[in-house]
């Protein structure tokens, strides 16, 4: 009863390097590994840098998911496209539970999510570290009510990805990236998106800026270890001895390695921005009303978007 399995989002950051590192993992036996992709060239890619089979499907036509899962008999989802809405999830555990029914093989699904949902911004717990093994992690991030409205449905969506499967009898995990490092080993995407937002807002102000008071922290985690959390999952979920890992409401992974100080991190891209003459110098200054409405312009969103974007705790 060997898996077939599917990698989303694999000219991603995260996907592509997940991709790169899937063949010379030591994985329990699978059948098929497809990667869903979206061109020509990315197709040409993945069959010269990995052993995936390029699938294309529209991943908000639930007929068309529907199809291409029952029909490539897949049994392993992992989801690394889109972390605020859960349409194109629902679609994919509701096939994956008809090819339960249909061959009687467990079914996973990993949704990516990311860790500003588990923060400040939408409203979790800020008194404490949180972390994936606390006790009734999923009621409490149920509960949450964001501060910024614009983070309530990506909230939502972790929420329903899990009692979703929960009630068809899929396995289901949500994978929390945090603000991941390092150059990705992908054939498409190679830079981390977390931090682009930073470097684009002192681009345009030819300054860097806080947009926090005090010194708050925030998780981080190298682009390896995020690669080698994933594959220890998938590694739980091909092996056919023993249970699954931890899943459903027991199934939040929060995959940090560490915490940086925001400001430790403004300080180092204005030192590698005043280097390359982009911003005047390595000064961080508070972001005033002001600042804080251009910082909006430049990263083209409303105001109370941008700490949301480059800040937190
Ligand atoms: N990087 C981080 O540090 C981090 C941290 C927290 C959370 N996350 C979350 O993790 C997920 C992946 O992040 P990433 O850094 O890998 O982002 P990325 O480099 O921008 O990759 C996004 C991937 O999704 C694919 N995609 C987007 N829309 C699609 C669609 N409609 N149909 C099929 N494929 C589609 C893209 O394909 P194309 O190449 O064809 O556009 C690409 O492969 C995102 O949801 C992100 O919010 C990332």
């Amino acid at each position: 009863m060997l898996h077939n399995v599917l990698l989303t989002g694999a000219s991603g950051y995260l996907g592509g390097s997940l991709l790169a590192r899937l063949a010379a993992a030591d994985l329990p036996p699978y059948d098929k590994l497809y990667a869903l992709i979206r061109s020509k060239n990315q197709a040409q890619a993945v069959r010269q840098c990995s052993n995936a089979t390029p699938l294309t499907c529209d991943v908000k036509d639930e007929a068309a998911i529907h199809e291409t899962i029952i029909g490539n008999e897949i049994t392993v989802v992992l989801f690394l496209i889109d972390a605020s809405s859960s349409v194109s999830q629902t679609h994919m555990i509701k096939a994956l539970a008809d090819v339960k029914a249909k061959t009687g093989k467990d079914v996973h699904f990993i949704h990516t999510s990311g860790a500003k949902l588990f923060s400040s911004h939408a409203g979790a717990p800020t008194d404490r570290a949180l972390f994936d093994d606390e006790q009734g992690l999923h009621e409490i991030h149920k509960q949450q009510k964001a501060a910024i409205p614009a983070a309530h449905p990506a909230v939502q969506a972790n929420v329903t990805i899990i009692e979703l499967a929960e009630s068809l009898g899929v396995y289901a995990y949500v994978f929390v990236p945090c603000i991941v490092y390092g150059e990705g080993e992908g054939f498409g995407n190679r830079i981390s998106i977390q931090t682009v937002a930073i470097c684009r807002a002192a681009q345009a102000l030819r300054r860097v800026y806080s947009v926090d008071e005090g010194r708050p922290t925030w998780p981080v985690c190298h682009i390896t270890d995020n690669t080698n959390l994933y594959l220890s999952l998938l590694r739980g979920m091909l092996s056919g001895s023993g249970p699954p890992p931890p899943h459903g409401r027991n199934g939040y992974y929060l995959a940090a390695s560490g915490a940086v100080t925001w400001l430790d991190l403004y300080a180092a891209v204005a030192r590698a921005l005043t280097k390359r003459g982009v911003v005047d110098d390595d000064t961080i200054e508070p972001a005033t009303p002001e600042v804080l409405k251009k910082m909006a312009a430049a990263l083209g969103c409303p105001e109370e978007m941008v700490a949301l974007q480059l800040g937190g705790w």
